[in-house]
Formats: C-alpha cells, sequence, structure tokens
C-alpha cells in the first residue's frame, strides 16, 4: 500500500513503537493521521508534530473503538490503514491474578476484534482497507516469563490470520508485525523484559522503517528482527528441540529461576 493521500489511524500512537509509525507514515502525505491513545497529553504531542490529529480512546473499551473510528471518518472520510497497535506487556505466571488475564486479553487482543467488527463491512462494501495488528515475536514463539503477554499475542497473531484468510479475497489487507524487543517505556516496567531485549534491542524508528517496507510490500508476516523468520521455522520443523532450546536460555538468563 502507498500511504500517499490515505487515511490512517494508529492506536497507542502517543509511545514508543506507535509514536514512531505515526512520524514515519507522516513523511508519506497521508490525507489524515489519526493518534488515538488513552493518553490524550502524549496523542496531542505527537499528533502537533506529525499534522495528525489526536483522539482519546481506551481501545479496550468496544464502544470507544466506535466512536474513534467514526470521529476518525467524520473528519477525514474512510479509513485506509488502521493500525491496532495499542498493547501492553509485563511478567506473569499462571499465579498470577485473574484480572491480570482479563486486562491483557481486552487491550491486546479484544481492541482488535472491536476496530475490525466495525472496519470490515466498509472494508469489505469498498474492496478494500488494510489492518495492520501489532502483535510481536512472542506471538510466535515465546516470552520467557510472561505467561498473559506470549498467550494474548498468539491470540492477535491467530485473529490477524483469521480476517487475512476469510477478507483476502474480499480486498481486505492484514499484517501482523512481530518484533523482538524494543527500546520503548514498554520495557523500562519490567527488569525481564530488559535482560531479555539484550542487544538485540530496536529502535522504534528502526521498528517504524520495516513497517513501511511492510506495507508496500502488503506482507503478512512484518518481522523488524529479520532472525524471528528462522527461530518460527525451527520451532515448527522440530517442536521438541525448540521446547528444549527454551529451556536451556531460561536457565542461562535466570539461573536463579
Ligand atoms: N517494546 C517492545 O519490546 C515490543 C515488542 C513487541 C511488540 N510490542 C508491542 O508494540 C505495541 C506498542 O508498544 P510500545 O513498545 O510502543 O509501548 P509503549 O508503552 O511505548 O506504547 C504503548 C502506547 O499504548 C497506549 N495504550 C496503552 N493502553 C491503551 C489503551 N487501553 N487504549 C489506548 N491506548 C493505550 C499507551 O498509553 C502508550 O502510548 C504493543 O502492542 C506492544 O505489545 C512491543
Amino acid at each position: 500500500m502507498d500511504l500517499e493521500d490515505k487515511v490512517i489511524v494508529v492506536t497507542g500512537g502517543g509511545s514508543g513503537i506507535g509514536a514512531a509509525m505515526a512520524r514515519r507514515f507522516a513523511e508519506e502525505g497521508p490525507a489524515g493521521l489519526v493518534i488515538a491513545d488513552i493518553d490524550l497529553g502524549a496523542a496531542t504531542e505527537v499528533a502537533e508534530e506529525t499534522g495528525g490529529v489526536a483522539i482519546l480512546a481506551d481501545v479496550s473499551d468496544p464502544g470507544a473503538n466506535e466512536n474513534l473510528i467514526l470521529g476518525a471518518e467524520e473528519r477525514f472520510g474512510p479509513i485506509d490503514l488502521f493500525c491496532a497497535n495499542a498493547g501492553i506487556g509485563m511478567v506473569g505466571d499462571e499465579q498470577s491474578d485473574p484480572s491480570t488475564w482479563d486486562r491483557m486479553w481486552g487491550i491486546n487482543v479484544m481492541s482488535h476484534v472491536h476496530a475490525a467488527r466495525h472496519l470490515i463491512p466498509g472494508w469489505v462494501a469498498r474492496g478494500e482497507g488494510y489492518l495492520l495488528v501489532t502483535a510481536s515475536a512472542a506471538g510466535l514463539l515465546t516470552n520467557l516469563k510472561a505467561a498473559q503477554y506470549s498467550v494474548t499475542k498468539h491470540a492477535a497473531v491467530a485473529f490477524a490470520e483469521w480476517l487475512a484468510v476469510t477478507y483476502g479475497e474480499a480486498g481486505v489487507k492484514v499484517s501482523a508485525l512481530c518484533p523482538q524487543f524494543v527500546n520503548t517505556p514498554l520495557l523500562e516496567g519490567s527488569e525481564a523484559f530488559k535482560t531479555l531485549g539484550g542487544n538485540s534491542t530496536l529502535e522504534p524508528h528502526q521498528v517504524a522503517d520495516a513497517v513501511m517496507s511492510g506495507l508496500q510490500e502488503e506482507k503478512f508476516l512484518i518481522l523488524p528482527h529479520p532472525e524471528v523468520e528462522k527461530f518460527f521455522q525451527n520451532k515448527a520443523n522440530d517442536y521438541e528441540r525448540w521446547l528444549g532450546g527454551m529451556r536451556k536460555l531460561q536457565r542461562t538468563i535466570f539461573p536463579n529461576g
């Protein structure tokens, strides 16, 4: 997809990867750029910088998604590219409070469902439309120490994949962005995430460049860390060996459990 004269919405656009995508998209001359975030101040700063418009939205709320989409379309016309990027990450395991699962599920998965519910009928009628889902390499592999994150990101990839299969022939394009670690505030909250990122942590603008290439090629999987493709293949080729390798990695990185 060529982004010139297109109407674009980026959720979670006030920070990190979303803000970097908005900055990169602005260079392409879109007809309208909407920066949506639960943090209106952050979204407004990015909107001022990119010539976009900020909209306050908690994307885990179905009504807020509807209002966001209606608000963007009222202002600029039909949305061409919707980037369901807002997400949260944290460490957690099977002992975590059930409310943690609900919260992560609402933001990392259901926000995509709520958006698709309002976008897909119009896109099928028009014969075009593009959904970019920010999942994670954790959605293809796993994220040590982060059960909820791994599970919800797998679900995000699964939903994107299902949409791509179901509506691809109707002209709807879908991409799943699956980076490993990226230097954003999401990492700041967790020593374990920071440790896991190690030397392969990318800067948000590098991810935004990979997204631009992926959108131009209209590729389903966008992998800013190219090595993820090999890890994914290794997992499919020999699941037992891959599990053994992940256990070994866990022992090495977290020797004290
Ligand atoms: N940083 C990484 O290492 C990494 C790696 C892979 C995938 N991701 C994914 O990238 C996406 C963006 O994360 P980031 O690293 O840029 O983090 P970030 O914390 O810098 O940005 C996330 C943005 O989402 C907003 N947000 C949070 N909850 C929201 C809600 N309910 N409604 C609307 N906005 C909300 C936040 O206010 C923030 O501006 C997430 O989906 C994350 O899971 C991040």
